[in-house]
């Protein structure tokens, strides 16, 4: 065995208590009630990485939440890993829903989980999984094993687009400089099912605010002749896909990526459960764009959701108004060819079109990003292939994703550094949600894989 692999086994309990230390830290990105405990995650691992050996550690600001950057570097003409994650988590509402409280980190165990998991917000996405790469360089670091160099590149606006880590990696190109990023921000397929991620969505955010009357109105005096601005919205909402859940956007369509019938077969070769899934989610049947596998329609085609709608009255009883305004929140996920900024133009002008007489619509574009994508052939797969294959005893699965890490792309167009999205995570593990957790045996698993990498990298580069 590794020396690196007999420290990493020497201390589990210590890795798993810095985790926990770190995961009490409630760095809500999307809340600026939560700025203070964003920076203190974001020292606190500033810290972890410096009493581990990490040279160059520090908190940098940017105009939104700080970049963490730390670096080892033991040779330049050896190859350069730059890690990136993300300290800052989701939003924990409803705090209700939580079985144990979203900053008190507990283990439990669940059917899929028997060894136990650790339930806390960030607990897979992303601070467990950023850890274990903390965890990973200080096992090979401490025994000397650490076969290149390494940079560390943690932000805290992951959750909420990435705006100031875009402009940070414009900036500090020479800094960032590196031969591969590699990333633990996404899920394998099954516990005993890895996989590497060959693909992320893009995305758009936006947020539609109707406006009717200048004030809320009696829906007695006036229900019947006026245009209620929450039935204009989800009337225009509700058009906006058809009955073969195709979105209706004019345009919306036509720089979409057409794949090859050979690479839907290959998609749709990876195992696929259609109860196991449903069962898994509770939901009794599925409805997504017809004529497409399910893989293909959280993967390779675009979609649109509502992700939060509301006006007028919402406590308890009734109210019998007219409300005067109403809000939805919306995020589209696109696919290769897509351009968030030109599907920007096509909404925009859409919704204009679809305004119904009697209200007037502001839309406010929040974050974007383009699709990434993963050639299986290049040197860095190869290497994570190696690396599963090695820890897992099978070759991994190389998986598109539906979610999105919009930083990949930049990578890719300012650094010209592909990605390698070697996630532990499961699409159980409640990411966004109440009860999120990661299994330890996932968490362990990757201590265990990343050395792996690092050598394979090393040894496939030359
Ligand atoms: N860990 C996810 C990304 C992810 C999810 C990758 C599922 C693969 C499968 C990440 O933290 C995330 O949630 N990203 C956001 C990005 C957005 C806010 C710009 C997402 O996908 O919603
Ligand atoms: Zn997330």
């Amino acid at each position: 065995m590794k020396k690196t692999q007999i420290y990493a086994q020497e201390h589990k309990q210590v890795f798993l208590d810095e985790l926990f230390a770190w995961l009490k830290i409630p760095s809500i990105s999307a809340d600026a009630a939560y700025k203070k405990d964003v920076l203190h995650a974001a020292e606190f691992i500033k810290n972890k990485l410096q009493s581990v050996g990490a040279d160059k550690a520090q908190v940098i600001a940017t105009a939104g939440n700080p970049v963490v950057y730390a670096e080892k570097i033991i040779n330049p003409a050896l190859p350069t890993i730059l890690v990136y994650g993300h300290y800052d988590v989701q939003p924990v509402v409803p705090l209700e829903l939580w079985e144990s409280p979203p900053f008190e980190p507990t283990i439990r165990k669940t059917d899929i989980h028997p060894e136990g998991a650790i339930f806390a917000r960030g607990a897979t996405d992303d601070k467990g999984q950023t850890f274990m790469h903390v965890a990973a360089f200080e096992a090979m670091h401490q025994t000397g094993e650490l076969p290149c160099n390494v940079k560390f590149l943690l932000e805290g606006e992951e959750e909420v687009g990435s705006e100031s880590l875009g402009t940070f990696v414009q900036n500090n190109q020479d800094l960032l400089k590196a031969d591969v990023v590699l990333i633990s921000d996404s899920s394998m397929m099954g516990k005993n099912e890895p996989s590497v991620c060959v693909g992320l969505r893009g995305i758009l955010a936006v947020e539609i605010t109707v406006k009717g009357a200048k004030r809320d109105l009696h829906s007695g005096f006036f229900g019947g002749a006026v245009t209620n601005p929450l039935n204009a919205l989800c009337e225009m909402v509700a058009s906006l896909k058809d009955e073969n859940q195709k979105i209706t956007i004019p345009g919306f369509y036509d720089q979409v990526h057409i794949y090859s019938d050979a690479e839907r077969a290959e998609i749709n070769a990876l195992p696929f459960d259609a109860e196991e899934y449903k069962k898994s989610i509770g939901v009794n049947g599925l409805r997504g764009e017809k004529g497409y596998s399910v893989f293909e329609q959280t993967a390779t085609r675009p979609t649109l959701d509502l992700n939060g709608i509301w006006g007028g009255y919402q406590g308890e009883g009734s109210k019998t108004i007219i409300p005067s305004e109403a809000h939805a929140k919306i995020t589209m996920r696109l696919v290769p060819g897509q351009d968030p900024h030109t599907i920007a133009e096509l909404f925009q002008k859409h919704i204009k079109q679809i305004t119904p007489l009697g209200v007037s619509v502001e839309v406010k574009l929040g974050h974007g990003g383009t699709a990434y994508f993963m050639d299986t052939q290049s040197v860095a797969y190869q290497a994570a292939s190696a690396a599963v294959e090695k820890t897992f005893g099978m070759k991994p699965y190389a998986k598109r994703d539906g979610g999105s890490i919009p930083i990949t792309s930049l990578f890719e167009s300012v650094l010209h550094c592909k990605s390698v999205l070697l996630g532990f995570g499961l699409e159980s593990d409640a990411l966004h949600a109440p009860n999120e957790h990661y299994g330890l045996s996932n968490f362990y698993k990757g201590i265990e894989t990343i050395p792996y990498f690092y050598d394979f990298f090393v040894k496939l580069q030359k």
